[in-house]
């Protein structure tokens, strides 16, 4: 029988907590702070405080709704970084408590290694197939836009990476000029549907490799929009859903150009993978923005121009959550790779 894990996940804004039986969720409870709205943001103080008051009922809830006693766990993973340490802290004091209480293992957990392993989670109700190592991952979240290459559970090198803003913050930042509440990326996905994708033409950055940059559009966007409400003042209810089509297609071309770019290099073994002829065929999306369905779709469209074999994590293990976490730390638990009472949580990516 795979063991249970408990997973804990508190980097940003949601706390949450899940149970898994190897690869099979039990169970995945998330409390989002709506606090954060009325501010247009995450307010760090705030998000910390709201995980003290969550973690306790939400880790409760995890380990009912998997149907199973706390002393049937066999180890406990928390998100380590990267994220706002006010709640990292929340999130890894309750861990190292547990793991002690409990006597058993404490796992750390990358946070954007997880979103990328959040692929290995299985439904036994509704089987897919698996990505197979290595394969390219895009993992595109509110703090981060990087591809990577992944070789193995934890063998990940990062090829490529936003030089400004992630493509998250992108869409958020873009509903904020359009006066849309936060956080603005699902609500654009909303609108754009029924809008012209074409309508409107934003920049393009031009930065060289496998980096991205996208601080040039949502200028270039602000500006367009000051200078259109110049003539007319309801610019943007008149063009709402016109301006979410061409703002979220601008933003997926931009992910989808690199994604290709790096797909066709590794092919061209600048990324020798031994054993493997170079020839990368699976390629993935992950994280807060791989919900997007405009992203989703130009992936299946280009992974069947290109013959690659397209990889979507289900809706609800695209934006952040707990079961991505403890699918992490079952691979860890296989390995023994388990941590020390004295883990320090890190705000920055570390790879
Ligand atoms: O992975 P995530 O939940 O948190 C971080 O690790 O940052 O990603 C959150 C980001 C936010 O910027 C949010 O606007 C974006 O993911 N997002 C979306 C969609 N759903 C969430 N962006 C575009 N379309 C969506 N459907
Ligand atoms: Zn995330």
């Amino acid at each position: 029988m795979p063991p249970f894990i408990l997973g804990i996940e508190t980097s940003c804004d949601d706390t949450s907590a899940s149970v898994v039986e190897g690869t099979i969720v039990r169970s995945n409870v998330t409390a989002n702070q709506e606090i954060h709205k009325e501010f247009g943001g995450v307010v760090p103080e705030l998000a910390s405080r709201a995980h003290q008051q969550n973690i306790v009922p939400v880790i409760e809830a995890a380990i009912r709704r998997a149907n199973i006693r706390k002393n049937q766990l066999a180890a406990v993973a928390f998100t380590q970084g990267p994220g706002l340490l006010g709640s990292l802290l929340v999130g890894s004091s309750f861990a190292k408590s547990f793991a002690l209480a409990m006597e058993i293992p404490l796992i750390e957990v990358d946070h954007m290694q997880a979103h990328i392993l959040a692929h290995f989670l299985e439904d036994p109700q509704n089987q897919r197939p698996l990505p197979s190592f290595p394969f390219v991952c895009l993992t595109v979240s509110g703090g981060h836009t990087q591809i990577v290459l992944v070789r193995d559970y934890f063998d990940m090198e990062v090829l490529g990476q936003t030089i400004d803003d992630a493509a998250g913050e992108a869409f958020d930042k873009s509903a904020k000029i359009l006066g849309l509440p936060y956080p603005g990326g699902p609500i654009i996905d909303k609108l754009a549907a029924g809008g012209d994708p074409v309508r409107f033409s934003f920049s393009r950055p031009n930065i060289p490799a496998l980096d991205y940059s996208f601080s040039g559009l949502k200028t270039s966007i602000l500006y367009f929009i000051r200078d259109e409400l110049k003539k007319d003042p309801a610019f943007i209810e008149e063009n709402k859903r016109d301006l979410c089509a061409s703002i979220q297609a601008t933003i997926v071309e931009i992910l989808m150009g690199k994604l290709k770019l790096a797909v066709e290099e590794i092919r061209d073994t600048r990324y020798a993978i031994p054993d493997h002829g170079s020839r990368i065929v699976d390629v993935a999306i992950a994280g807060g923005v791989s919900a997007n369905s405009a992203l989703r779709k130009a992936l299946l469209e280009t992974a069947d121009k290109e013959g690659w074999n397209a990889f979507i994590p289900q809706f609800e293990y695209t934006t952040d959550n707990a079961a991505m976490i403890a699918v992490a730390g079952y691979f860890k638990f296989l390995k023994g790779d388990f941590t020390k009472q004295s883990a320090i949580s890190y705000a920055r990516s570390r790879w």
